[in-house]
């Protein structure tokens, strides 16, 4: 089975003692993570050491940052790179939010180097990619997360695309409360899992993990996650509170 993973995307949400809080919460709740099972807590920065000590003695659970620089290191006042992340022992990075891409300018060209980044320092990229409302209307979705995929992920070698987990959000469902039905979410699942095969081969595509993200709720996400080529979900705002992340993490797939 492929990895399944939760992952809480916290954005630019909550104070360092409300953070401490939701993570204790989490921390200490008997939920366990099962075989092929991980969960994933991307942070701000500043609480990055905080969320590492606190998840240290949970096994299954790990620290992402939200972005890394495109840059390697140097005059780049106010950012923080993939080699900064990795030396703190984090494990994953969201790279190409559709946040970053609307409101912070991020290109292709530009998620490319992030790539290329943290696999060079040893951060798994959660890689994130969807459409916006008006492609969606036109029915161009496909033609349009294929060119996203094209643009910051086909050069990589099948080795460091091993490292690599995609996350499918699709922007007309991000923070809305209107998530992708499950056939949606299985069509486009399975699209990308295609465009895998055809780039990297049939191997590649079935091992690799696609989350969705978009308004998963402890509500909806196991239907969701029960779509065949959905591999856990992407979350930001239900991930804000302990006891919908837990049920999140709670109807993630499992081998039994
Ligand atoms: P949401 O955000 O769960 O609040 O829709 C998801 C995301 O942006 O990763």
């Amino acid at each position: 089975m492929r990895k399944q993973i939760a992952a809480a995307n916290w954005k630019m949400n909550l104070t360092y003692k409300e953070g401490q809080d939701l993570l204790k919460r989490m921390v200490s709740s008997s939920i366990l993570t099962l075989e092929g099972q991980e969960v994933v807590v991307a942070v701000p920065f500043p609480y990055l050491s905080m969320a590492i000590e606190a998840l240290a003695g949970k096994a299954g659970f790990f620290t992402a940052g939200q972005n890394c620089s495109d840059k390697e290191r140097g005059a780049h006042t106010g950012e923080t790179s993939a080699e900064m992340l990795a030396s703190m022992n984090v494990a994953y990075c969201i790279i190409g939010h559709s946040e970053r891409r609307e409101h912070y300018g991020e290109t292709g060209a530009m998620l490319a180097k992030k790539m290329d980044l943290s696999l060079q320092y040893g951060l798994s990229p959660i890689f994130c990619c969807g459409e916006p409302l008006s492609i969606r209307e036109a029915g161009e979705q496909e033609r349009f997360v294929q060119e996203q995929l094209q643009d910051a992920l086909f050069h990589l070698s099948s080795e460091q695309l091993a490292r690599v987990v995609i996350a499918y959000e699709p922007v007309w469902a991000i923070g809305t409360g209107r998530t992708a039905s499950f056939e949606q979410a299985q069509e486009m699942h399975a699209y990308i899992r295609s465009v895998i095969k055809e780039q990297w081969g049939v191997a590649a595509a079935e091992h690799i993990s696609i989350l969705y993200g978009g308004s998963v709720k402890g509500s909806n996400a196991a239907q969701l996650f029960s779509a065949p080529d959905v591999d856990g979900g992407l979350v930001g705002g239900a991930s804000l509170v302990a006891e919908e992340f837990i049920d999140i993490i709670k109807a993630l797939k499992n081998k039994t």
